[in-house]
């Protein structure tokens, strides 16, 4: 759904001259692999940055200015997909299962709050995970952690936690095909809203979200026939039959980001061409560190995360650096601070940063603020967790007067089983049934369907 305004061509100004692709290495860089060989890493880098580019800067300048529209209240940013992308469950059932329950989500958003969405998934490119610690110690052996298939196995074996820099290529690569099947997908019919019933499928269809979504797809079909009975000829209208979805991944290793970070002919500024919205972590957002230099000068719009020790101050700062010219849709601040504490943690940021004059795209995280282990043994998250957070992210908005612009999920179009609750519940007991996640538990299509009428539900009262 591509609407070109005059802002989606506006240049990004690079206004510190200082400032290369290559600037960050002065910095600290926190969370890069200890790679064994240097010259090997420096030999795939070079081989990445003959390689295409995976997305191109016009592109990025859409999604700005599409942002732009949430950043001024008129839309909301729907963020979803893994936590960690993997090498092994690379095919594309996975793949068409994720974009099912995100253009699920967006109907039931769109329909129920009417608000336009704008689609970015958390994917083709989501591969690096920041740790909190270098290593992982079991019994007495300690292994460098895993940081993601970008750089190294899960498996616990010195071999497999060794980062190897052929998986750069590999991600590339992985990137790339993910990509060329989401296009296909996205343009090619699969996204028509006149197959809005075969995005339920079966295990989300016999919920009670999924029965609630499929009267609301039985609504757009009789809409859709009234236009047509109307003398609406709906063919011409490529809102109805293409999507748009964006990508999107946390940058955290950066020579790999440097190696895709292409110049503009057009307009000569610098682009990361690795994905249309890379973000910074809550680990490495640093103002002084190499991951704020690196993307304060790149033209894509970006996201930083705040979790629960960022300080008004702070988070003035982080938008001075990484969006001096106050360009709407340019930034999006993510808050994961936890169901507890984003409604007073937050509110003084988003009097701050709104005094201050800097517009931001709102987005609330949920998720990494609420894990935990189970008395089963496994990294869980509570449904309801989930929903309290999202809860107090949109009462703070409400306190301040501020648009609560987008929620930020990991989720799979999986029957998985690895957070809890849902309208039908998974229980401690089940997690073991289904427990499939590279890294963070993902919420599964039923659980995100229901987030999705959940997050309706919020704009419709807020409206
Ligand atoms: C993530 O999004 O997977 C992640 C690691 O988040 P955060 O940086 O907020 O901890
Ligand atoms: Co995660």
């Amino acid at each position: 759904m591509l609407r070109r305004g005059p802002s989606a061509h506006e240049a990004w100004p690079v206004s510190n001259a200082t400032w290369t692709p290559s600037t960050w290495l002065s910095r600290p860089a926190g969370q890069q692999p200890d790679w064994p060989d240097a010259a090997d890493l420096d030999r795939v880098l070079k081989t990445i940055s003959t390689l295409p580019p995976l997305v191109f800067a016009g592109e990025a300048r859409e999604l700005t200015h599409q942002l732009g529209r949430v950043a001024s209240g008129e839309a909301f940013l729907l963020q979803a997909g893994d936590c960690a992308e993997s090498f092994d469950a690379f095919a594309a059932d996975p793949i068409r299962d994720k974009l099912k329950i995100i253009l699920q989500m967006a109907v039931a958003l769109t329909y129920s709050a009417g608000v336009p969405v704008i689609k970015v998934g958390r994917i083709a490119g989501q591969f690096a995970k920041p740790r909190s610690s270098n290593t992982e110690l079991i019994g007495d052996v300690e292994l460098p952690s895993f940081r993601g298939h970008i750089v190294n196995d899960s498996g616990f074996t010195a071999a497999s936690r060794t980062p190897d820099p052929d998986r750069l290529l590999s991600a590339y690569h992985q990137s790339a095909s993910t990509l060329n099947l989401l296009r296909a997908f996205t343009k090619g019919g699969f996204a028509d809203l006149s197959r809005v019933h075969a995005w339920n499928q079966e295990f989300v269809a016999s919920s009670p979200s999924g029965k609630r979504y499929e009267e609301l797809a039985n609504e757009i079909d009789r809409a859709l026939r009234f236009m047509e009975a109307c003398g609406v000829d709906s063919s011409v209208e490529s809102q109805l039959h293409e999507a748009d979805l964006w990508t999107s991944h946390e940058a955290l290793i950066l020579g790999y980001e440097e190696a895709l970070t292409r110049q503009d002919s057009l307009t000569g500024d610098w682009y990361d061409c690795s994905t249309h919205m890379p973000w910074i972590g809550e680990r490495t957002r640093q103002i002084d560190g190499a991951h704020v230099e690196f993307m304060r000068g790149i033209g894509n719009p970006i996201g930083c995360k705040i979790g629960p020790t960022c300080t008004p101050d702070e988070a003035i700062e982080i938008c001075e650096v990484l969006n001096p010219d106050r360009i709407p849709g340019r930034l999006t601040l993510t808050v994961r601070m936890g169901a507890t504490k984003v409604e007073d943690g937050l509110r003084p940021i988003l009097r701050a940063v709104t005094d201050a004059g800097h517009p931001v795209v709102w987005a609330c995280d949920p998720m990494h603020g609420n894990t935990f282990t189970s008395e089963s043994g496994h990294k869980t998250r509570h449904l309801e967790d989930i929903l309290t957070e999202i809860g107090g992210f949109f009462a703070a908005h409400r306190a301040e007067g501020t648009w609560a612009g987008g929620v930020h999920i990991e989720l799979t179009g999986d029957d998985v089983t690895e957070c809890l609750g849902g309208s039908t519940e998974v229980l401690v007991a089940d997690l073991d049934t289904r427990y499939e996640t590279v890294c963070d538990p993902r919420l599964n299509g039923r659980q995100s369907l229901d987030l999705a009428f959940r997050v309706a539900e919020l704009l419709r009262a807020g409206a």
